[in-house]
């Protein structure tokens, strides 16, 4: 297995355009299925950070799309995770391929899911391409799935973190009930929340969660060469359909995935695994 290694770095620090032209020589063409991943490590400077969570790590995986054969590559990811393990590892949805019939890709989910490892826990929400019967089928493995739910863990040393899985089959699931169901953030936490869809943000933008994950995009999957993407399916802008942001106090981590839908192809769109390491907030200078 052939990863690609980012190197760590602080999201603040890099001007917009750094992501699509600094690592532009790593996003050619690939077929499936796929022989590179991306690795992508980002430093995250939340405010306030508990006693403890600097330095806590956070796996972020995103639409696998899996269909009938297992990508090899894969094996290599799982042996990855299992041999250093994150606190958290999160899903934002689309296990599958077929949006008719998931059975046919269930034992794939099920070697994928039961593969992963993490500290803390695993939790996961459902994409548009899921039936809400993966998440009931795969109850045994141990992955929670909080799809409209709210989840307070305290972690070791003490400090909390907080995650809300918002409803991720249908936009039109994500209610103003459901949001207005939410305390206020409580600034002892630290709040993250799941979303397949990445234009959530803005629906979802009382909840002012620290970190945003969402996926959805597959970061264009067929990009210019600058790594822009030229088709997304969301309302947000196309330099947000990718990579991470910070939109007024929340950084936005849109994964680019880990599979395809359609053409068996990503241009200069390469899968993605993301990997958060928190730490405190940098003030800012001048
Ligand atoms: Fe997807």
């Amino acid at each position: 297995m052939d990863f690609c290694e980012v190197e760590p770095r602080r999201v603040a620090e890099q001007p917009p355009w750094a992501n699509a032209w600094t690592f532009a020589p790593l996003r050619w063409v690939q077929f499936f299925p796929p022989t590179r991943i991306e690795w992508t490590r980002l430093r995250l400077p939340i405010a306030n950070l508990p006693r403890g969570f600097d330095g806590l790590r956070i796996l972020h995986l995103s639409d696998l799309h899996l269909k009938t054969r297992w990508p090899a590559a894969y094996d290599g990811l799982l042996d990855r995770i299992g041999q250093h393990p994150p606190d958290l590892l999160l899903f934002t949805g689309d296990f599958v391929d077929n949006k008719y019939d998931h059975r046919p890709a269930l034992p794939l989910v099920r070697r994928m899911v039961e593969g992963w490892a993490a500290r803390a826990g695993r939790f996961a929400i459902h994409g548009n391409h899921d039936s809400y019967a993966i998440g009931a089928a795969l109850r045994d493995t141990g992955v929670r799935f909080i799809d409209g739910q709210r989840e307070i863990l305290r972690l070791p040393g003490g400090g909390l973190i907080e995650l809300i899985g918002l409803p991720g089959r249908r936009r039109l699931e994500l209610s103003p009930r459901f949001l207005r169901s939410i305390p206020a953030r409580n600034p002892a936490t630290v709040r993250v929340v799941l979303s397949h869809f990445p234009d959530h943000l803005r629906r979802a933008s009382s909840l002012k969660a620290d970190i945003f994950l969402a996926g959805h995009t597959h970061g264009g999957q067929v990009c210019f060469p600058t790594g822009r993407p030229i088709l997304t399916h969301d309302a947000l802008p196309p330099p947000l359909a990718t990579g991470a942001h910070r939109v007024a106090d929340t950084w936005l981590v849109v994964n680019r995935g880990l599979g395809y839908t359609g053409l068996p192809i990503r241009a200069f769109c390469t899968p993605e695994v993301v990997e958060i390491t928190l730490t405190e907030k940098i003030e800012d200078r001048g």
